[in-house]
């Protein structure tokens, strides 16, 4: 839902103007489908002469009168130069100190604080061509990638760790010694599914995804990304056509051109994931071998859709006998007390394929992700290539010397 706001001056005096102001309400909520425009109008309410000294220093701070950081008059100055009591300049500071938008710094005064909610503001519903696509990301990718060792710019298409807050000292002791103590093993193939007492260590953390999952139901892979790569080429063949929420992580475009499959941008909020009533009428209008997203943390939005959104997601699909392709590389890197929990976690039918890696949160170089297939389990086994781990499997499994819950380097809960 958008509001346009159309504001019209009234009258001015000597602490500010009077406005009323006309509501445009416009209903977009599904881009193309549904379209509806409503007008209101709200009357001035009477506001308190505190309230007009708020809304005068606000003003000033919007204009760029007063910057952030910047000490705005003291209550005395004010108050003599408006003409209104000390108590009336301090009730109105005190409010714009509710609002976010001065602090109180002891015994210096009132000061202009930065408003994170007003320089990056929510993003709209997205509003992408609803139809299945052929997709050409390659060009402006290779582009990207060029870039891509320049120190002059910040590439905020994906995550890495700074490498200040990696215990790279420990890793590289853990490295040399598996890499002494197993000669030959540390350069040979390993078996199929991968190191078990590496898949042990994974099975253990995905308890807290809400997912239980014995070792034999995990495969290794060379990152999340040659895990929704395997995923997509056990269930899709060219020219088959799969809907992924919509912005999406830029890298899954150029894996869905490189395989020559189609796909349908589902518009996605930025709190409730992706619209669940228009990928059901592409489902019903299109055939759709798969669906992708990135429910904890989506690149480039950063939400985090609720945990009820995440089970209907799954019914839905469920219901269609779709697979889902469930991408958690950044679910470990949460704030909160708690990680957030996987769709995954909801699947009863082996439909859901979760794909992660330790790349955001412990060595991005070394390439060492996972996949849940579910019951895609003997098709992306068939299509994989066999990698050794036996360094990263030490790393989780070194008693309390090399804890890694000490090494979470994001996850903060
Ligand atoms: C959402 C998402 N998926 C996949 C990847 C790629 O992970 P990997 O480097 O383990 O292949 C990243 C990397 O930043 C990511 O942010």
């Amino acid at each position: 839902m958008t509001f346009i706001t159309i504001t019209v001056t009234m009258f001015y005096n000597c602490v500010g103007l009077f406005y009323n102001k006309l509501y445009l309400e416009k209903y977009c909520y599904l881009g193309s489908i549904i379209k509806k425009v409503m007008i209101s109008n709200n009357q001035t309410k009477k506001i308190t002469l505190y309230e007009k000294v708020a809304e005068n220093v606000s003003r000033l701070i919007d204009e760029g009168t007063f910057r952030v950081g910047d000490r705005i008059p003291s209550l005395r100055k004010l108050s003599s130069q408006l003409k209104v009591s000390i108590t009336t300049v301090l009730e109105a500071y005190r409010h714009l100190e509710d609002k976010g938008i001065l602090e109180a710094r002891q015994q210096s005064g009132y000061y202009v604080r930065a408003q994170y909610s007003k320089i990056i503001s929510q993003p709209e519903i997205s509003e992408p061509e609803i139809s299945p696509t052929k997709v050409s990301i390659s060009e402006i990718i290779r582009m990207i990638m060029r870039e891509s060792n320049n120190p002059n710019i910040i590439h905020l298409g994906y995550i890495q760790p700074d490498p200040d807050l990696l215990p790279i000292h420990k890793l590289n002791l853990t490295l040399s010694n598996v890499v002494r103590r197993n000669k030959r093993s540390s350069i040979l193939y390993d078996c199929l599914q991968g190191y078990k007492p590496l898949r042990i260590q994974i099975s253990r953390r995905l308890l807290s995804t809400g997912c239980t999952v014995t070792p034999n139901e995990i495969i290794i892979t060379s990152g999340c990304e040659e895990a929704i790569m395997l995923s997509l080429l056990s269930i899709c063949s060219p020219g088959d056509t799969v809907a992924v929420e919509s912005p999406v992580y830029f890298h899954l475009l150029l894996l869905l051109e490189i395989l020559g499959l189609k796909v349908v941008e589902i518009p996605s909020h930025p709190r409730d994931g992706i619209i669940l009533e228009v990928l059901r009428m592409v489902i019903e209008d299109y055939t759709i071998k798969a669906c992708f997203t990135t429910p904890n943390f989506n690149i480039p939005l950063g939400s985090c859709i609720p945990d009820e959104n995440k089970k209907i997601l799954v019914n839905l699909l469920s219901e269609y006998k779709i697979p889902l392709i469930e991408d958690d590389e950044n679910g470990d890197i949460h704030f909160s007390f708690e990680r957030p929990i996987a769709t995954k976690s909801f699947d009863k039918k082996g439909l859901v394929i979760y794909c992660s890696s330790f790349s955001n949160t412990l060595a991005p170089g070394y390439r060492v992700g996972w996949i849940l297939p579910g019951r895609f389990k003997a098709d992306i086994e068939l299509s994989k290539n066999d990698i050794n781990v036996s360094c990263i499997y030490k790393i989780f499994s070194g008693g309390n010397k090399n804890n890694p819950a000490k090494w979470r380097i994001f996850s903060l809960g």
